[in-house]
């Protein structure tokens, strides 16, 4: 190629620009790679053992004609460095696929899994619907992979379990949208005298989370309710309720309701916590931001001081808000009944 001409691909005098252009192509792909060997489970089975072409095509690819496009994708693996291709089987190679393929670390791999799909559509795909007059709707959230990358909060929230839960005494908990009851577990085996409600909206969900206390020889003490929380009715009342990650489902104008509904369960000299993305922050949480400003269903993402207000609205003293993620607008809340 003359030099002229390589000037002229690489921009002329706007070289740096290009380059900066031509960088993002790395990570675009690196991340599409990751998310789909994740989705079909190819860096499990490469983590267990290495594995020719064959035997990977046997589920990737098991129609002859797909072959080809098997070994160029597997080829994008090792372009990536995240595959090796040794006396004729693929490897893991890459530090981040073998972290990723670890089940322990679930939620970061839903997290990559999110970052083609839920990131990409919001980010990229919102202006086609808002061009047309569309709106979002919540069936366009994968419900599944929402759940695992929820668990990234995790250790927030069990912090804040930790600090509103003690280690023994006789308490009753309430979780509001208690989706798989990860949080409902975990209370359960930090205070073993502890009794607990989750309440789901979805049947399947709840289901599962029925099943899960079952599985953990927890369904004497964890029951599971399947209802929407504005309106179930619970025979008693509780020393604490959570609602985590929930309060921006609910459109602005019902949100007052949603807290007054909540608070309605606590007894006195109990609290409801509430865990919520806010407006502002980063990448991540602007990414959820735009998704549930453009739901119809839903609203965009609550500022701190209309949280407190129905806190107190709800007859809650409400503490000052906890920004519990430094550096991100994902806040906590606390309001005490007397
Ligand atoms: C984003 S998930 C959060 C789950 C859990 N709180 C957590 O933080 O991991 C929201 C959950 O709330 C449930 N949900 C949504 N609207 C609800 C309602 N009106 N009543 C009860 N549950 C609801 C959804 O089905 C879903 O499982």
């Amino acid at each position: 190629m003359k030099p002229g001409t390589m000037w002229q691909m690489m921009g002329g005098t706007n070289v740096r620009s290009v380059l900066k252009a031509l960088d993002l192509m790395e990570p675009v792909h690196r991340a599409a790679w990751l998310g789909a060997a994740i989705r079909h489970g190819v860096l499990a089975r490469l983590a267990e053992a290495p594995a020719t072409l064959d035997e990977l095509a046997e589920s990737l690819a098991p129609e002859p004609s797909g072959r080809a496009g098997l070994r160029a994708w597997l080829r994008h693996g090792i372009l990536l460095k995240e595959l090796r291709l040794r006396d004729g089987r693929y490897h893991l190679s890459g530090a981040l696929g073998r972290l990723l393929a670890d089940p322990d670390n679930d939620g970061l791999a839903g997290y990559m899994e999110a970052l083609m799909g839920l990131h990409a559509r919001g980010v990229g795909g919102v202006l086609d619907r808002l061009k047309e007059g569309e709106t979002y709707s919540v069936a366009d959230l994968d419900g599944p992979l929402i759940a695992r990358t929820s668990e990234l909060l995790g250790p927030v929230l069990r912090e804040e379990i930790d600090r509103a839960v003690s280690t023994s005494g006789a308490t009753a908990l309430l979780e509001l949208g208690c989706g798989s009851g990860h949080y409902l577990r975990y209370a359960c085996e930090r205070n073993p005298e502890l009794t607990a409600v989750g309440v789901e909206l979805d049947f399947g969900v709840a289901d599962a989370a029925a099943s899960a206390m079952e599985w953990h020889e927890l369904a004497d003490r964890a029951r599971i309710v399947a209802g929407d929380l504005r309106t179930v009715t619970l025979d008693r009342t509780f020393d604490v309720v959570t609602l985590f990650n929930l309060l921006y489902y609910f459109p602005v104008e019902q949100r007052r309701d949603v807290i007054a509904a909540a608070a309605g369960h606590v007894a006195p000299g109990g609290q409801l916590v509430l865990g919520a993305s806010c407006g502002g922050g980063t990448l991540a949480n602007n990414m959820l931001d735009i998704w549930f400003s453009s739901m119809a269903e839903c609203g965009p993402l609550p500022k701190p001081d209309a949280v407190v207000a129905a806190l107190e609205a709800a007859g809650l003293s409400a503490d000052k808000p906890r920004r519990a993620l430094p550096g991100e607008s994902y806040f906590v809340f606390v309001g005490r009944r007397s």
